[in-house]
């Protein structure tokens, strides 16, 4: 198995996205996505690609994971623990020596177990609320795009 980082396309995204039953934007959308990512994490057997993570973040207090997907016949091989420890460790070598930043992110309700092995603090606790998100359509005449 071999880690490479920013060689992920919007095709092989889109791939191993729908590889495990999600639906996917469109091409463009994901493009641009891919573009303003942070570093783009992809794991890779031979030629194929059979997972992949996101990394999005300002680079100085907070990043976050995304769309992070393993090919099911892969799974549960370490292959998500390969990516994960990938991610972290890129943000150690990015950030200023003495900063702390926070990685956050929302599962899936079967990932959680996952995640808590990888030390991540579930929401809501004792001394915090729940983690919160909203979709954002756009405009109604924005136009059609791909
Ligand atoms: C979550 C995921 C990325 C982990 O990758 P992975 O290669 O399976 O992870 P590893 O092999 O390193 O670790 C496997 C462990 O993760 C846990 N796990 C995480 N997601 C799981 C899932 N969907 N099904 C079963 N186990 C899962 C299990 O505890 C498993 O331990 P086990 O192998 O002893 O049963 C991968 O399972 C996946 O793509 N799942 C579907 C999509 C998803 O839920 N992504 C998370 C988005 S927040």
């Amino acid at each position: 198995m071999e880690l490479k980082i920013n060689t992920l396309t919007s095709e092989t995204f889109r791939k191993l996205y729908t590889s495990v039953g999600w639906e996917p934007p469109g091409i463009g959308q994901i493009r641009k996505a891919l573009e303003n990512t942070a570093a783009a994490f992809t794991a890779y057997d031979g030629e194929e690609a059979v997972g992949t993570v996101r990394l999005i973040g300002d680079g100085g207090m907070s990043f976050y994971t995304k769309d992070f997907a393993v090919s099911p016949a892969y799974q549960s091989k370490g292959v998500g623990t390969l990516l994960i420890d990938a991610l972290e460790n890129y943000i150690r070598k990015t950030i200023s020596p003495g900063w702390a930043v926070s990685l956050e992110l929302i599962s899936t309700k079967e990932a959680a177990p996952f995640y808590q092995r990888k030390g991540f603090e579930e929401r809501p606790c004792d001394w915090d609320g729940p983690g919160m998100f909203k979709m954002i359509r756009s405009l109604p005449n924005a136009g059609e795009k791909d």
